[in-house]
């Protein structure tokens, strides 16, 4: 196979410290509320996927983790018909290739559908990879938040919001950076995998119940967010760090009172989840100041972000306090990330 019809790239996962959750539209993935993230190191957690096509293929074929999986999920169906249109319009490639079949393979190295953001990294790496195979010049931000909301934040570095926007559109929906990776390098992420068993309700249909039955959601887009949103965007920029850690905590909280006030109730949080919750507080109140932020996404597991002065001692209380965990339960610290997802073979 000619090299250039095969492209690899590597991609980061981005954990949000301003939830998104809600969308007012279905199928462009537009936001009811804007979010904030942060970029992490793809050296501790990535996906890395190959896209190759070609006229011996007789059908787009998707391979998750090791296993072939059906490629009619309307997500991928979507991206990639987006992406074959630029292809036309740009002329970019022949006809005849338009009309040749995708094989993807993707593996993430981290839990998958487990709160831990693998639809970020899975779909910034997909358009990444596929926006390079057709040889298209665009905006692949938009084209991953196609595929899963929280994806277009992914394709930036550092500190980024992505703007719910007004227009019905979406044209005005797209993530900027707040600031890039070095602007705060004291900055790190402590991942907690408290289980890395797929989730039961997936973050699209838990989001969907919430915003047909949740009040709370409501006051959350309308009232809670825009003034926290703000005020983190000005912690960051300021790189004041108790307050970036109580607006973090306290919409991850928020965050999870409105997955519980949906109907049924969405029970993402476990004991243990809860317990890592509090020796945080109890942490901070020890310490006379905020040193550590937890998060959660819709899932058990915890992110941690604390500034790395403070990451050996926080490392020898948790393992004290988990003593029959092995080191799996850290799956590792950090660095805020360049954000750039990386063709390891161009
Ligand atoms: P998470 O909390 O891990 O983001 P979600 O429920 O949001 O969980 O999304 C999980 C889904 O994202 C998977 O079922 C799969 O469809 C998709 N996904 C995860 N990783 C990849 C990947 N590397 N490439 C393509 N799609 C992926
Ligand atoms: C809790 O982006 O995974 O992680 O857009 O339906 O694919 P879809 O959902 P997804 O939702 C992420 C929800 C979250 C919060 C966040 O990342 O902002
Ligand atoms: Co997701």
């Amino acid at each position: 196979m000619d090299e250039m019809d095969r492209v690899t790239v590597i991609a980061p996962v981005n954990i949000a410290v301003i939830k998104y959750w809600g969308k007012r539209d279905e199928k462009l993935i537009l936001p009811i509320n804007d979010s904030v993230s942060v970029t992490l190191d793809t050296s501790i957690m990535c996906a890395k996927t190959s896209v190759c096509f070609g006229p011996e293929f007789t059908e787009n074929e998707i391979w998750l983790n090791g296993v072939k999986t059906s490629f009619s999920n309307p997500r991928l169906v979507n991206v990639l018909d987006k992406i074959k249109n630029i292809a036309a319009t740009q002329r970019s490639v022949d006809n005849a290739v338009l009309s040749w079949k995708v094989r993807v393979c993707s593996e993430n190295n981290f839990p998958t559908a487990a709160g831990l953001a693998s639809s970020a990294a899975g779909y910034a790496c997909l358009v990444t990879a596929l926006a390079k195979l057709y040889k298209i010049k665009t905006d692949v931000s938009v084209l991953a938040r196609i595929g899963s909301g929280s994806a277009c934040r992914s394709v930036f570095g550092g500190f980024v919001r992505w703007h719910a926007g007004v227009n019905a559109d979406g044209s005005d929906s797209i993530a900027t950076q707040i600031a890039d990776s070095t602007h705060w390098p004291e900055m790190k992420a402590l991942i907690l995998v408290v289980s890395d068993i797929k989730k039961h309700t997936s973050s699209t249909v838990g989001m969907m119940n919430s915003v047909n039955t949740s009040d709370l959601l409501k006051y959350r887009a309308k009232y809670t967010v825009p003034r926290r949103t703000e005020e983190i965007s000005e912690a960051i920029l300021k790189k004041d760090f108790a307050k970036f850690a109580e607006l973090t905590m306290k919409d991850s909280n928020q965050f999870h009172a409105v997955c519980l006030d949906t109907y049924p109730p969405c029970v993402y949080m476990t004991d243990v989840s809860h317990k890592i919750v509090e020796i945080i507080h109890a942490y901070n109140d020890m310490c006379g100041e905020l040193k550590v932020a937890y998060t959660f996404d819709a899932g058990p597991n915890a992110c941690l972000y604390l500034l790395d002065k403070e990451v050996p001692t926080l490392l020898k209380l948790i393992k004290y306090l988990f003593p029959t965990s092995n080191l799996d339960f850290v799956i590792g610290l950090g660095d805020v990330d360049g954000g750039d997802c990386k063709f390891l073979n161009s």
